[in-house]
């Protein structure tokens, strides 16, 4: 079986990791030629709207995903009229756009932030009046890692916040004073079988994941279960999902979601013993789901910029370093360290001791 991917970046990579001992083999377009799923898996260099390419990737593989949502929603109309295309384009299409995003949570009774649409400076001047400061605004499109975000604490920062986003069409939100932000990852097969890994607690620098922690038994596991497979079933979902949520109180409000394998759940590789990329390589493929259950608890630490020196930690027990062969750059995500131990207090310790060797 050979699978498809629109994008050879590092879940493109981590993916074709975890596809190999299934016996699956990846193709992948990605117009850089230094694409670091390249190590592992066959390239066509080429842009993703690149109709030669997107025949040729059509006439390799024998079914296409994609491992990032702001693929061209007409490469994936050609290719969907030869191959299947996981996960759908509805789900696809969705998430690419914040305000279609939003509406789908309220019409599944899902709590979001108070939101508005933002087509002008006046329409954000009245909306900022309506919802209150702080408030977030964020352009509709193309927006990720923080980018395409302005955060407004005065009416002052209105007219800098609306060039800043490019004056592009846009939604303001009310800024959340959550007490934690969570992440629920789950996949769903095309027979419409779940399943679901415990939470992942996330601490984000400016709008950048930098570290993940696995929640077992989380109170909110139960509510974010719901909402997740709420949200897959109605859009007949396959492949593996992210829905990440702010915990204010006792209420969950859902932030966004992801039509793909997620950087919160890259501790599931050591973690558990089917991982994210597997799971979604087996849902596309048709294969069965494999378990989602935790053995000890897993904290993942994002490596941004550049990789640390990781020679003092590389032979510690629990320790698991990746590096994607990216060259450095600012605010680029380089590489993760997953931290695995038994209980919390063990790998608490084994934090400090890797946050030792890196700094
Ligand atoms: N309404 C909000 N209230 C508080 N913090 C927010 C809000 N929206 C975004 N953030 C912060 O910015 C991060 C990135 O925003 P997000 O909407 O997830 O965009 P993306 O991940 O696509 O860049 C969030 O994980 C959160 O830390
Ligand atoms: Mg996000």
């Amino acid at each position: 079986m050979i699978v498809g991917i629109l994008g050879g970046g590092q879940l493109s990579l981590m993916l074709a990791e975890a596809a190999k001992p299934l016996g699956i083999s990846i193709v992948f377009i990605d117009p850089a030629p230094d694409a670091c799923a390249n190590r592992v898996a066959r390239q066509i260099l080429a842009n993703y709207d690149d109709p030669a390419a997107l025949e040729q990737l059509a006439d390799l593989a024998d079914v296409i995903t994609y491992e990032f949502e702001n693929v061209p929603s007409e490469s994936v109309r050609i290719l969907s009229r030869r191959l299947e295309v996981y996960p759908p384009s509805n789900a696809l299409a969705t998430s690419q756009d914040r305000l279609l995003e939003k509406n789908m949570f309220v019409e599944l009774g899902i709590p979001v932030p108070a939101f508005k649409a933002i087509d002008s400076l006046d329409e954000l001047r009245e909306a900022v009046t309506k919802i209150g400061l702080p408030c977030v605004l964020k352009t509709r499109r193309f927006g990720y890692d923080g980018k395409g975000q302005a955060v407004i604490r005065s009416m002052d920062d209105v007219n800098a916040a609306w060039q800043s986003i490019g004056e592009a069409p846009a939604i303001l939100e009310a800024f959340m004073p959550f007490e934690r932000e969570i992440s629920i990852i789950a996949v769903r097969d095309p027979e419409g079988n779940h399943r679901t890994y415990p939470l992942s607690e996330n601490i984000h620098n400016n709008g950048i994941l930098a570290q993940s922690y696995s929640r077992n038994d989380d109170p909110f596991f139960d509510q974010s279960c719901q909402y997740v497979s709420r949200l897959m079933d109605t859009l007949e979902y396959v492949g593996v999902l992210a829905l990440e949520l702010f915990q204010v109180g006792e209420t969950l409000y859902a932030n966004e979601f992801a039509p793909r394998v997620h950087n919160s759940g890259h501790w599931t590789i050591e973690g558990t013993s089917c991982s994210q990329f597997e799971n979604h390589m087996r849902a596309v493929a048709g294969l069965p789901l494999g378990e989602t259950e935790i053995t000890g608890r897993s904290v993942m630490l994002n490596c941004i910029g550049a990789m640390p020196k990781v020679s003092g930690m590389q032979g510690l027990s629990g320790v698991t370093v990746h590096d994607y062969g990216k060259s450095p750059r600012d605010n680029r995500k380089v590489g993760h360290i997953t931290l695995n131990a038994e209980d919390d207090d063990a790998v608490e310790e084994l934090l400090a001791i890797v946050q030792r060797n890196i700094s």
